[in-house]
């Protein structure tokens, strides 16, 4: 049976650190739970200690027989030490090798592998000093999961929030070598938007952020394939494990995705651009302006690649779609040579937003999945990829 260690900081995620155990119990992983002062205001060691099955500590003096170093042994007994919430201040105290309670203490005397989950408010996720701090933990060997974008409880929107616990659970898992079903694939995902340039200084783009073709790349390493991922431009940090090509128009695009094969799969989550137009060398001045742009069609990277030679063995597109969606999406599967078409219905804040709507269409037909988050139908369709391959 795998042991972790959980330490819980004091923040308003910490009452996801309770599901986050009985999840860890579900999945035959045992638990031992550390709270620091400030967790004991949001979770109680008693909820902890029931749902651990275990001893719950909360001070250095906790640990009755310091004779066998029983902070030492502590920190030595898991095979996995999960920082979850990771607050601002835990990291810091991290970063610093600062060890003034019974968290921090174990944190610097572990041999073991650590993993923190950061969530606090975003101006403190984004603040230099949390920057400079991660940054220190991720090159002294700590695997920081990225937390999620949304509202927070503290009424500001923005990366910050402790990811749900199923997603913890999977980096938990992920780190002990269970799930990689997709070790020895290569997998090719686009992403992003792209930019046809007009002039130096303008282009033409489109709303992607980016967010559900970077999700899907890193479900899938997770899962343990290799994946190339080739992104429009966007501001999302390339996921851990992923190789990122990054690219500005269709026609680069294209180029790029042949030159990453073979691969045993390709998901095309890139809202490509349709059109591009003959670029001007100099900047147009204001009274230049052409009173027409010549639009000229793009490559259709994903028609390309399900008529190539090198035709990976199960090809993936999405389809943006705002009315009719099952309907398009059908027709895109057929005329574009896909395996397998994700239809995405557009029509409300999805582009840009955290939750996504999708049709799964295949040749057997039409799966509905409810509406969840990004991350999470990028989960759920990494596994369908794993199975499938
Ligand atoms: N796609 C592509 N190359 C293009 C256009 C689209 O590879 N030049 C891919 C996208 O990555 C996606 C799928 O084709 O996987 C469908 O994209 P979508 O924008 O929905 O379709 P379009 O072909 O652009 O059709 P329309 O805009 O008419 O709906």
């Amino acid at each position: 049976m795998k042991r972790i260690l959980l330490i819980v900081g004091g923040g308003i995620a910490a009452y996801k650190a309770c599901e986050f155990v009985r999840l860890c119990r579900k999945a035959g992983i045992s638990v031992k739970c550390v709270l620091t002062e400030g967790a004991q205001h949001f979770v109680t060691p008693m909820t902890l200690a029931a749902l651990s099955e275990n001893q719950v500590y909360t001070t250095l003096w906790d640990l009755k027989d310091e004779t066998e170093m029983g902070h030492i042994q502590l920190s030595r007994e898991a095979d996995l030490v999960v920082v979850a919430p990771a607050t601002a201040d835990l990291l810091a105290k991290m970063a610093a090798g600062i060890a003034d309670d019974l968290a921090t203490t174990l944190l610097l005397a572990t041999d073991k592998p650590v993993m923190a989950a950061p969530a606090m408010n975003v101006r403190m996720w984004q603040h230099p000093a949390t920057r400079r701090n991660v940054a220190q933990l991720r090159s002294d060997g700590v695997t920081i999961i990225e937390p999620d974008e949304g509202p927070m409880a503290c009424g500001e929107y923005g990366p910050g929030r402790l990811p749900e616990p199923a997603a913890l659970l999977d980096h938990v898992q992920t780190c002990f070598g269970v799930n990689q079903m997709l070790s020895g694939r290569h997998i090719l995902v686009t992403a992003g938007p792209t930019h046809e340039p007009i002039d130096p200084v303008r282009y033409i783009a489109n709303r992607s952020s980016g967010k559900q073709g970077f999700a899907i790349a890193a479900a899938l390493a997770q899962l343990g394939a290799r994946v190339t991922l080739v992104s429009g431009p966007v501001t999302a940090p390339t996921p851990s494990g992923v190789t990122r090509v990054d690219v500005e128009t269709a026609r680069e695009m294209a180029n790029a995705v042949a030159a990453a094969l073979p691969a045993d799969a390709a998901i095309m989550v890139a809202a490509v651009g349709d059109w591009h137009v003959e670029a001007a060398e100099q900047k147009l001045k204001k009274g230049e302006a052409p009173s027409t742009l010549q639009l000229s069609e793009n490559p259709d990277i994903l028609a390309l690649l399900s008529a190539s030679p090198h035709r990976p063995r199960l090809v993936v597109g999405f389809a943006a779609e705002t009315e009719k969606v099952v309907e398009h999406a059908t027709a895109k599967r057929l005329l574009k040579g896909a395996d397998w078409i994700v239809a995405n219905d557009v029509s409300g804040d999805v582009m840009g937003g955290a939750d996504n709507t999708v049709h799964l269409v295949t040749a057997d037909g039409v799966e509905d999945w409810e509406k969840m988050p990004k991350d999470r139908v990028a989960r759920r369709l990494a596994e369908r990829i794993a199975h499938a391959l």
